[in-house]
């Protein structure tokens, strides 16, 4: 199967999936190439980004092609001038050969998909989703574990309110894991990506316990409160799941503790354990990014 652009997970499927890991694979070992020589990436992002932005434009780089960056484009491009949407795809597509965007607007990739003339990758539409970090997490997992297929994973916060766990839970869906969604109440995953979960995958729990869950499960996918999604009032830095020494101590000794980051009050470890303990995997699995996302923008691209 061949993809036009990459909005949502569910384009995912485990052929796609270890294709692109497989592909990946063969790019971490290799110096710089000129596979994309003369193509050009535009990074259109309207909202805050390190690792997504860096890695595919670094991705890119690597692959010989060239870059056009717009970091902050919530108020430089146009958009701040009223500029629909749709109109600002219609003139960027005629200037590279492909786009990844961040957007604020839940939907806005699709929209843009529809639009454009080259292929779009969403990098977060909103809350919506944000597929290349499923990719990258699933890439680690392979990496990890050598397969995806068995796996207990649970996740572990803000679930109402990440793109991550959102798109994670639609690939992961594809697979035959065990899959335990940890959160209180008011944190809860959506129904819509639940009842697509259940269509397909009959082993997802929810729950409110973390400590029990930190005891069974394979992967352990932490995620911050995400405060910008949340009115003034109900903004707050607290967080109800913490990984510290205590509750890591309590994890299998072959388990993985992995995060989209950035990481804050819900990761709380020594600088030489995150360094040392060889179940803190998110650091790695940031690394894994640019091979993953170049493979995606090769099978794009050529
Ligand atoms: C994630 C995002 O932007 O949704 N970050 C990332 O791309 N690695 C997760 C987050 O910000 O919580």
């Amino acid at each position: 199967m061949t993809l036009k652009h990459l909005v949502d997970a569910r384009q995912l499927d485990p052929t796609i999936v270890t294709e692109l890991c497989h592909r990946a694979e063969f790019y971490r070992g290799q110096g710089p190439l000129n596979e994309l020589q003369g193509k050009k990436l535009g990074t259109w992002f309207h909202q805050r980004s390190t690792r997504t932005r860096w890695s595919f434009e670094s991705a890119m780089l690597r692959l010989g092609g060239s870059v056009i960056s717009e970091p902050n484009a919530e108020a430089n491009s146009s958009t701040g001038k009223g500029e629909s949407l749709e109109d600002s795809i219609h003139m960027i597509d005629d200037y590279v050969d492909c786009i990844v965007m961040r957007h604020p607007q839940w939907g806005s990739a699709e929209i843009a998909a529809a639009e454009s003339d080259v292929p779009v990758i969403n990098a977060g539409d909103g809350a919506n989703q944000h597929p290349t970090q499923a990719l990258v997490d699933a890439y680690t997992m392979l990496l990890e574990f050598g397969h995806i297929g068995t796996l207990h994973v649970a996740i572990v916060g803000d679930l109402a309110n990440g793109r991550a766990p959102r798109s994670l839970c639609y690939l992961l869906s594809q697979y035959k894991v065990k899959l335990t969604l940890v959160s209180p109440p008011d944190w809860r995953m959506k129904d819509d990506v639940k009842e697509f979960m259940r269509s397909h995958h009959p082993q997802v729990e929810e729950t409110t316990e973390f400590k029990d869950v930190v005891r069974e499960a394979d992967v352990i996918y932490m995620l911050r409160n995400q405060q910008e999604y949340k009115t003034e009032e109900g903004r707050s830095d607290e967080v109800p799941y913490v990984i510290d020494t205590g509750t890591l101590s309590l994890a299998k000794k072959d388990a993985r503790i992995m995060h989209p980051l950035p990481h804050c009050k819900e990761i709380q470890l020594p600088r030489d354990v995150e360094k040392n303990d060889r179940r803190i995997a998110y650091e790695r699995q940031a690394k894994n990014a640019p091979y993953i996302r170049m493979a995606l923008l090769a099978h794009l691209l050529k």
